[in-house]
């Protein structure tokens, strides 16, 4: 197994933070899988029925980011989290862009890190779908902050 092979080499230490942050990434994912869900069911009216397609998309790329991320976890020799981070929720519509936004733009921050933690353990190809990740979800917060009337973070 994957796990067995890595231990006790050199840069052990360092996969296992990387796995660890991963988990703390596909933690993420699940939170914006289930945000996107429940948000886009919620906003409603003709003022909101342009974004709230729009969170329904974004709901199917993350999940496709949680497979990305589990497959990888499990190729380092990882175990993939089942558990997802907190949803927030609110009656008010802009506060759930507001929440998806602010969601987004610390996800990104975190795969920024998260890309140059895999080239460190020259995870090349990791390195490469974290970067596909990364257009996708600066595409969702490019949605949501137009939704909301204001300039990307
Ligand atoms: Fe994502
Ligand atoms: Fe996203």
């Amino acid at each position: 197994m994957a796990k067995e092979k890595k231990k006790g080499s050199a840069g052990a230490n360092a996969v296992a933070e990387l796995i660890d942050a991963l988990n703390e990434d596909l933690a993420r994912e699940y939170q914006a899988i289930i945000a996107y869900t429940v948000y886009s069911n919620v906003l409603s009216g003709a003022q909101w029925m342009n974004i709230a397609a729009e969170l329904k998309l974004h709901a199917g790329e993350e999940l496709q980011h949680a497979m990305i991320l589990a497959d990888q976890i499990d190729y380092l020799g990882g175990d993939p989290t089942a558990t997802p981070k907190p949803v927030k929720l609110s009656k008010k519509p802009e506060d759930m862009l507001r929440f998806d936004l602010d969601n987004e733009t610390e996800t990104i921050k975190n795969y920024r890190q998260r890309v140059k933690q895999a080239e460190v353990l020259g995870h090349y190809a990791l390195a490469e779908l974290l970067r596909g990740i990364i257009v996708q979800e600066q595409n969702h917060q490019h949605d949501l902050a137009t939704a909301l009337g204001i300039d990307v973070p």
